[in-house]
């Protein structure tokens, strides 16, 4: 029996093999890009190690894609069969337990196995950062910040990894709302490790939902040197920079980032295209021409049309698809995520069925004109797109979509009351202040157009 990097127990074969293992940890908290180094160096220290196939098979089903199911279910049987051949402890065994329920897609099954975990081990600091992911894209703020915080009287300052646990924090706290908090518990963590590009990313979020561009572009700046060469979460980090630049109405610089970071590496994961498909949509909603930029997400999107992973990425690479005017294949994913919905057992089908599926519904038409039909489509699950998961920045695309598709339908009345409610979420939001306007006078409140705009001004020139 080895010890772990946090004190946990490890049936490994010897202190090298977990030596490696906890590389491997650890690169994979930090999104370095060696981490598969270290988890073919744990394999060769000790082939039946079933924490490292545990391990290899959870990173499997990271990248979301279901080409790797072959794959995945081999990693488990492995994993099963080394916890048995070492008499693996209860907790390695309930991971593989947590790792068998999300390869059937039951992430929610998983997330209660890795909660489990938790209220024994508080320092598991992989059921916790998978949790983490799990609350994430069930949507759930309170989970995300609740699950740290749990396990946070396990942990002391001077323990490694305790800034990464912070920065879960930070995230958490900043999804739930708490923006002074998740402010705070971000920037502590990234002073006790500089290349914690995810507490980087959670202060990244505070500057964009508390609406201080130009300060969120500071940070970045000033932190680029820790979280540059990160594996391609780092281009999600980008995608925030860019998104600050786009607020500012700085659109050469965006679209410069969009081109050589956002989408730098055109890569198919499924972060990277939901990064590439968020930012061309609002790039060009800011009236600026992109060019055939959507062809090449449309081209990987069009692979995925079959999927059906998280209704989240369904929605983005029906983006992709409608807006290069694939209507056949974006029409086939919309019905491929109804019938997703349709199955049971997975934590995604209702998500498809009651969220997912009418999202499809909604973009197909907006990018056809429909906006009626958008409008009809997004407006009974407007609060229920949570749901999807992603963060509330991810999900602010299709808040944008259904306010600009009141606006295109001339539904003044709907337009100006989701503009009213923007406006009071992101009050110093040029953006916003113009939509509202643009709302205001549609509706014919000339006065009210008039303040809205000029507030929009003023805002521009902070
Ligand atoms: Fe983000």
């Amino acid at each position: 029996m080895q010890r772990d990097a946090f004190g946990l127990d490890l049936t490994a074969a010897s202190a090298a093999a977990a030596k490696h293992y906890d590389d491997t940890v650890s690169g994979y908290l930090g999104f370095r890009r060696d981490v598969g180094d270290h988890l073919k160096a744990t394999f060769a220290a000790d082939p039946g190690f079933a924490m490292a196939h545990c391990l290899k098979g959870y990173f499997y089903l990271l990248f979301c894609n279901p080409a790797l199911d072959s794959r995945t279910a081999k990693t488990l049987a492995d994993a099963e069969s080394a916890a048995t051949a070492t008499n693996a402890t209860e907790r390695e065994r309930t991971h593989i337990a947590a790792l068998r329920l999300w390869a059937k897609g039951d992430l929610n099954g998983a997330a209660a196995r890795w909660e489990t975990i938790l209220a024994d081990h508080p320092r598991d600091v992989i059921a916790l950062r998978l949790g983490h992911f799990a609350h994430f894209y069930a949507g759930d703020a309170r989970k995300l910040r609740d699950s740290v915080a749990r396990v946070l009287p396990g942990w002391s300052e001077q323990q490694p990894g305790y800034g990464y646990v912070l920065g879960m924090l930070a995230f958490g706290l900043e999804e739930s709302g708490d923006y002074a908090a998740a402010e705070e518990a971000g920037r502590k963590a990234v002073a006790l490790s500089a290349g914690d590009i995810w507490a980087v990313h959670a202060v990244a979020h505070f500057y964009e939902m508390t609406g201080w561009p130009r300060d969120g572009i500071r940070w970045l700046r000033e932190t680029e040197a820790g979280w540059k060469d990160c594996n391609n979460f780092a281009y999600h980090v980008w995608w925030h920079r860019a998104l600050f630049h786009l607020e500012l109405g700085e659109h050469d610089e965006t679209l410069a980032l969009y081109d050589t970071r956002v989408r730098g590496d055109q890569s198919e994961d499924y972060l990277d295209m939901s990064n590439g498909v968020a930012l061309l949509w609002r790039i060009e909603n800011a009236g600026v021409n992109v060019g055939n930029r959507w062809v090449e997400l449309a081209d990987k999107a069009e692979k995925r049309v079959n999927d059906h992973v998280l209704a989240f990425i369904d929605a983005h690479y029906a983006m992709a698809l409608a807006w290069a005017g694939r209507v056949s294949a974006a029409k086939k994913l919309a019905e491929g995520a109804r019938a997703a919905g349709a199955k049971r057992g997975t934590s995604q089908a209702p998500i498809h069925a009651t969220v997912g599926a009418p999202l499809c519904e909604a973009i197909a038409a907006y990018r056809r004109g429909a906006y009626a039909q958008t409008i009809a489509c997004l407006m009974p699950i407007r609060y229920a797109l949570d749901g999807i998961g992603g963060s509330h920045a991810q999900r602010d695309l299709f808040h944008q979509m259904l306010l600009v598709a009141a606006l295109k339908a001339k539904d003044f009345k709907t337009a100006r009351g989701l503009a009213a409610e923007r406006v009071q979420q992101k009050r110093r939001s040029p953006s916003a202040w113009r939509a509202y306007g643009e709302a205001l006078a549609g509706a014919g409140d000339k006065a009210g157009a008039a303040r809205a705009q000029a507030e929009a001004a003023r805002l521009a020139t902070q």
